[in-house]
């Protein structure tokens, strides 16, 4: 008997072809994403313990990296926060992965209905999905908006100028500060102020000016969109496909337990999930570039990708001993160079932010 409040398996489905039928037949597909989908095209997730962010950031020094990540730290030290943001900003030449690409063609072939996505990379942009099927459940890097008068910075000045985060702090506002930032003008010496000026007036004065990014941060509530959007869906899906999240953070972790346990779920990651309550009909363990690849070569689904050859590559599929639907996903021979894992931050300068 499945433990109290713990949703009861579809036995029917167990296997990887069952996961294939599910995705043929599937009219109104949801897809949950998390930051394993854009690892492979050189965004860090952020808890694996070889490359994840957090881990990472313990190694340097950080007691509680997700701290880091909670709006009372952004208030009361967003220099910091911005030092660490460059460790998690998409690469500039970044391209999709073959996750987004086959998120697409789900869309393409009239199948998605929504992709809510916990990543802040706007990569399903990128990918060509279109915003009504994108839930941004903890927002997105961009625009910008100063957390005084509210004014946006459009993501085209945004996010070149975060790169430079790491040298110079926090991105401040022009209105309020009469400087843009990053560009290096100077205003009249009567208008001009200082960074720092009103460090003697509390954390409030302090900020004045400061740009916040679009990010959703611990403590902030999640997309307005997403609850009302998700009772929507639930009258409609017929498929949870769930894609490189630990699931470790609610609400979003929330949806698999609201959606009617009817609904077949399928997760792909690395790890096996191990959340309280969450029971995937099918668990499909490896890269998820290589099983969505294998997924859609076997539902006979045209996906194309760079980083796909163009000749077939053969895939094992191992099912772990004990279990009917766990499966090991490898492809035998070895998958394309990844892009070089990213620690952006110089010891020295998380050393200082940490102090
Ligand atoms: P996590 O780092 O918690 O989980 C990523 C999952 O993807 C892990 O289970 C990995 O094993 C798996 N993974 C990594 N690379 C993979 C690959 N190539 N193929 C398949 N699986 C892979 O990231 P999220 O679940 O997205 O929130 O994290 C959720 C939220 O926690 C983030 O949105 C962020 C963070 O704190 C905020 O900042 C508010
Ligand atoms: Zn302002």
């Amino acid at each position: 008997m499945p433990a109290e409040g713990t949703r009861r398996r579809l036995l029917q489905y167990y296997s990887f072809d069952h996961a294939v039928e599910l995705l043929q037949r599937s009219s109104n597909i949801v897809i949950l994403t998390g930051a394993g989908i854009s690892t492979s095209v050189g965004i860090p997730d952020f808890r694996s313990e070889d490359g994840g962010i957090y881990p990472l950031l313990k190694k340097q020094g950080f007691s509680d990296p997700e701290d880091l990540f909670h709006i009372d730290s952004f208030n009361t030290d967003a220099n910091g926060f911005y030092r660490v943001l460059n460790c998690i900003l998409p690469p500039e030449d970044v391209r999709i992965s073959p996750t987004h690409a086959f998120i697409k063609l789900v869309q393409d072939l009239g199948k998605l209905l929504t992709n809510y996505t916990q990543n802040i990379d706007q990569l399903e942009e990128q990918a060509g999905i279109d915003s009504k099927h994108i839930i941004h459940c903890h927002g997105t890097l961009a625009p910008g908006k100063c957390i005084t008068c509210g004014h946006r910075v459009k993501a085209k000045y945004f996010l070149p100028f975060l790169r430079k985060c790491q040298k110079v702090g926090a991105p401040r506002c022009r209105v309020c500060d009469q400087k843009p930032p990053g560009s290096g003008k100077t205003v009249p010496k009567s208008k001009k102020r200082k960074r720092g000026e009103w460090e003697d007036d509390g954390s409030e004065e302090e900020n004045r000016g400061i740009i916040k990014p679009n990010i959703v941060f611990y403590g902030e509530r999640v997309a307005d969109s997403l609850s009302p959007r998700l009772a929507e869906d639930i009258l409609k899906m017929d498929l949870l496909l769930i894609i490189g999240t630990s699931l470790k953070v609610a609400p979003v972790s929330n949806i698999l337990v609201e959606i009617p346990s009817h609904v077949p779920q399928i997760h792909i990651s690395l790890k096996r999930c191990q959340m309280r309550g969450v029971t995937p009909d099918i668990e499909l363990l490896g890269e998820c570039d290589v099983i969505v690849e294998e997924l859609a070569r076997r539902a006979g689904w045209k996906l194309k990708h760079e980083m796909i050859p163009d000749a077939p590559e053969a895939v094992s599929i191992e099912t772990l001993e004990g279990s009917t639907n766990k499966h090991i996903v490898r492809r035998l021979k070895p998958p394309p160079a990844k892009f070089e894992e990213r620690s952006k931050i110089p010891q020295e300068d998380t050393a200082s932010v940490h102090r």
